[in-house]
């Protein structure tokens, strides 16, 4: 009989085209938000293989449920979402999508750090408000890139390929990563520090770490509090890796001079106070949203459903 296989939102490319045509029995949920708890329960209890979203909780009351399941594909590099422990004692394979959203979320990652030091949003609001009156030697002064320290925390391939990016601005680079990188130390000349140093000498700080156990709030008050007055703060990471209400407590006060989310600490609620800065620019997590790149992610998730559930090894598993 043909295994089924069960993706949780309709994605980017054919691969249930895909999946069918190597002889999978394929069903996809529709919905306009991501599927609930109770309804991923009853969607994909029969299914061998899944194809979930980092908006989907996987966790043991879930895992539990899933009697057939032999592997769960994560269309995210990031897998937080999911128990991979408790997974991995049920004989779940649970794989990724790393490598091919590198270049996507590295791109965005720039554009949100250009965001802040340019304050593009701001000026383009003002644009729309109709407020501009003529050119003005003052209007919407920003900072500059060239000169400046950047500080990467979390030099995997996306901290890499920010790094690589934004070295063309006449930039210096520091990194905190657990070992050391050496295309940012010899192609970049980049020097790897401790992450208070970071904290305190970066002119940027861009952040690029997975949301693990010992990542969780690593950025918190008491290095945040180390950073320059003058310094900006982005993260298109994992929102829990900062300790978002100490952050706000810093933009609030203009202790720093500004911040760039792509993700937040309690998502998709956003705590209300980071609405009202100005300092701030705001994304929906949308660090990998390319055509190209979630087409890529799609099938990479497909590629290891099939590989598993056919016997072979899958291409990129986290457990
Ligand atoms: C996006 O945040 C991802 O983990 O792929």
């Amino acid at each position: 009989m043909a295994k089924k296989v069960f993706i949780t939102s309709k994605l980017p490319g054919k691969i249930d085209r895909y999946l069918r045509s190597r002889g999978f029995t394929v069903s996809v949920y529709t919905g306009k938000e991501p599927v609930s708890k109770n309804e991923l329960i009853k969607k994909a209890s029969k299914a061998e293989g899944i194809i979930t979203l980092l908006s989907n909780k996987v966790d043991r009351e879930v895992l539990d449920e899933l009697s057939n399941c032999k592997v769960i594909a994560n269309f995210a590099v990031g897998y937080n979402n999911i128990d991979i422990q408790y997974a991995k004692k049920k004989g779940i394979v649970v794989t990724n999508t790393p490598g091919v959203l590198s270049d996507a979320t590295a791109e965005l990652t720039i554009s949100l750090i250009l965001a802040c030091t340019r304050r593009l949003i701001e000026a383009e609001k003002f644009m729309r408000e109709g407020k501009f009156k003529g050119w003005m030697p003052d209007l919407f002064l920003g900072t500059e890139l060239k000169g400046k320290t950047v500080g990467i925390v979390g030099a995997g391939e996306i901290g890499t390929e920010v790094a690589r990016r934004i070295k063309a601005f006449k930039t210096k680079i520091i990194y905190f990563n657990r070992s050391k990188n050496s295309i940012i130390e010899n192609e970049l000349k980049g020097k790897k520090v401790s992450l208070d140093f970071l904290m305190k000498n970066a002119d940027i700080i861009s952040v690029h770490l997975p949301l693990t156990e010992d990542t969780y709030h690593i950025i918190n008050r008491s290095n945040l509090k180390l950073m320059k007055k003058s310094a900006i703060i982005v993260n298109a990471a994992r929102g829990e890796v900062i300790e978002e209400k100490y952050l706000i407590e810093l933009l609030k006060k203009k202790k720093i001079k500004g911040a760039g989310f792509d993700v937040y600490e309690n998502e998709p609620d956003i705590n209300p106070e980071l609405l009202k800065l100005q300092n701030v620019v705001l994304l929906p997590h949308i660090g990998s949203a390319t055509t190209e790149t979630r087409e890529e992610m799609a099938m990479l998730a497909a590629r290891n459903v099939e590989a598993v559930l056919k016997g072979k090894k899958p291409i990129t598993p986290v457990n």
